[in-house]
């Protein structure tokens, strides 16, 4: 469907007015209260403003509104030329307490929900009815706002536990995904301004379902949570109880595919493996940017390890908001990074003996530079070690080993055959109709890259970029902090745009914006063409920034 192909549609002032309520997230009792009319009135006027926008539900009402607005904004300018009205990717925590609770444990709850939503860069809202919704991705997106959305919920609930546990049990909570439209500064970050989401009153809705104690997930919340991976030794349910979030942690492990693609770089491990069974151990540091297959590989080559007989650790780095320590996935614990060290340090159980240090880039430099050296003690005593991550974890590696005495794997996009085989393995059972021209169609939206092509495939249906893919791209883009208001513009056409016609169009100097593209350029998302057209260095970077539909 494509939104400018539509007839714009002429809704009343009443039915204008009931929109933008939905998008504030208001539910049907609260757009009631609020314009003083009665809840079948809302029903009525809800009915026909779906009828004119040519939807089935208010979710899609929220949305196509806001497109419109968009779009209007898009060809109007109709924000002052700082701001940039975007489509950004968001978790919506929803949490309450009975509404009869006491001042003191409502302030504590709001209390404990402020200092999470400030301490994480995220979106508190208080509201009437002792509850409240945080809202992560505004300001920053990143692959585990799911996981700190769990830590916030779980945050307050220790609190109120602290405090007195039969109030903690009257706490229910919940957790939905979606989009949100929200106002952003040129180089990035909200602006403070303009928000809607429809993902809000998803939450809220959901919340009134919810018992006392228990913690509910929305289905795009768990389609998430399958992309990016939260889950250990206890498993991610619908609903759950809320003392059991604790055993929740961010793995980052999705679902395995066939491994395809990578004959040389599992060999290369697999030689090291060979190696390290005779007690001759190696340092790897294996690099790609998010999604082209690292934990895959290292995955991998794991299970080479234990048919084998070896031994094998596999810990995954959580970034500091998490602790900033390691998930050991085979024991299913957390532990510090000096305790890894000390192992890695140990004598080897038995050979071939491999270490697995996942989302190397997580950690803090000090950290880093920790482990490495442990790793090289660690080689030293006949360990095979991995280092994997992204750009830039290298440079660690080698100061604490001597260059080269390490082996080094970049993951490239993978050849347009094994993306097509990926494709396939992904859509399963599913898109019998006009199966192929679809397996050719996502494979080359996915132009190499295997996390793209397994979430355009698990959402080959969505006319809409898939919220897993926007968020993966946007927390890239987000650590990148380029020019908006450049990707924009080149966003606009498929085939790219000139520098100068950039600049004219942002109403600029070209040298002064030259900065900003070499900039966009070093960071991987735009390059020239061979005949000096600027554009997107993968064609779902355009879509995403564009908020473009699939073809
Ligand atoms: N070479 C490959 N063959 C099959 N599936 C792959 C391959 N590389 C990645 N995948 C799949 O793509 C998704 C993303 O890969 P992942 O290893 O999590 O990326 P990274 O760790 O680099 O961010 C996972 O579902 C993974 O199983
Ligand atoms: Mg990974």
């Amino acid at each position: 469907m494509n939104g400018k192909t539509r007839n714009q549609p002429e809704l009343s002032q009443r039915q204008h007015q009931i929109l933008k309520l939905l998008q504030a997230g208001k539910v049907n009792k609260e757009v009631a209260q609020e314009l003083g009319i009665g809840l079948g009135t809302v029903k009525q006027h809800l009915v026909a403003i779906f009828k004119k926008l040519n939807v089935s539900n208010r979710a899609m009402a929220v949305s196509h509104g806001m497109e419109m607005l968009h779009e209007q904004e898009s060809r109007e300018s109709v924000l002052p030329m700082a701001d940039l009205l975007e489509c950004r990717p968001c978790v919506v925590l929803s949490i309450a307490l009975p509404e009869d609770a006491s001042q003191l444990a409502t302030k504590l709850m709001y209390g404990s929900l402020a200092a999470m939503a400030s301490a994480n860069d995220a979106v508190f809202l208080a509201r009437n009815g002792n509850a409240g919704d945080v809202i992560f991705g505004i300001q920053r997106v990143t692959e585990y706002d799911l996981a700190i959305a769990v830590q916030t919920a779980r945050a307050v609930y220790d609190d109120l536990q602290a405090m007195d546990a039969g109030i903690a049990g009257t706490l229910r909570g919940c957790m939905t995904a979606g989009v949100a439209f929200a106002s952003m500064k040129r180089f990035g970050g909200w602006t403070g301004e303009a928000i809607a989401s429809v993902a809000i009153a998803t939450a809220r809705e959901l919340l009134n379902d919810v018992q006392p104690g228990q913690f509910a997930f929305d289905p795009t919340a768990l389609d998430l949570i399958e992309l990016f991976g939260i889950g250990g030794m206890q498993q991610v349910s619908p609903t759950m109880r809320l003392p059991e979030l604790k055993n929740l942690h961010w793995t980052g492990s999705r679902r395995a595919y066939h491994l395809v693609g990578r004959d040389d770089e599992l060999g290369q491990l697999y030689a090291a493996l060979t190696e390290a069974a005779k007690g001759h151990g190696k340092l790897f540091v294996v690099e790609g940017e998010m999604g082209m297959g690292k934990s895959r590989l290292c995955d991998a080559i794991a299970k080479l390890c234990l048919k084998h007989e070896g031994d094998v650790s596999f810990c995954r780095s959580l970034p500091s908001v998490l602790g900033n320590c390691l998930y050991d996935t085979v024991k299913g614990v957390e532990c510090s990074v000096e305790q890894a060290a000390v192992s890695l340090r140990a004598e080897p159980v038995r050979f071939p003996d491999l270490v697995v240090v996942d989302d190397f880039h997580l950690l803090t430099q000090d950290q880093q530079i920790l482990l490495s050296a442990a790793g090289a003690e660690a080689v030293g005593k006949g360990k095979l070690v991995i280092f994997s991550g992204r750009r830039g974890i290298r440079e660690n590696a080698a100061r604490q080993t001597g260059t080269n005495a390490f082996g080094m794997i970049s993951l490239r996009r993978l050849s347009a055959h094994s993306v097509q085989v990926l494709v396939r393995d992904a859509l399963g059972k599913g898109a019998i109709d006009g199966r192929a021209s679809k397996v050719q169609r996502i494979a080359s939206a996915a132009a190499g890259v295997p996390l793209f092509a397994v979430g355009l495939a698990r959402h080959h249906d969505a006319e809409q970029l898939a919220l897993p893919l926007r968020v993966a791209i946007t927390a890239r883009l987000d650590s990148l902090h380029l020019d908006h208001h450049l990707l924009r513009e080149v966003a606009k056409n498929a085939v790219g745009t000139s520098l100068a016609e950039a600049a004219a169009n942002l109403g600029e100097d070209a040298a002064a914006l030259c900065n900003q593209v070499e900039h966009a350029i070093a960071a991987g998302v735009l390059a020239y063409s061979a005949d000096g057209w600027l554009s997107f260095t993968h064609p779902l970077l355009r879509r995403a920034i564009g908020n473009l539909a699939m073809e």
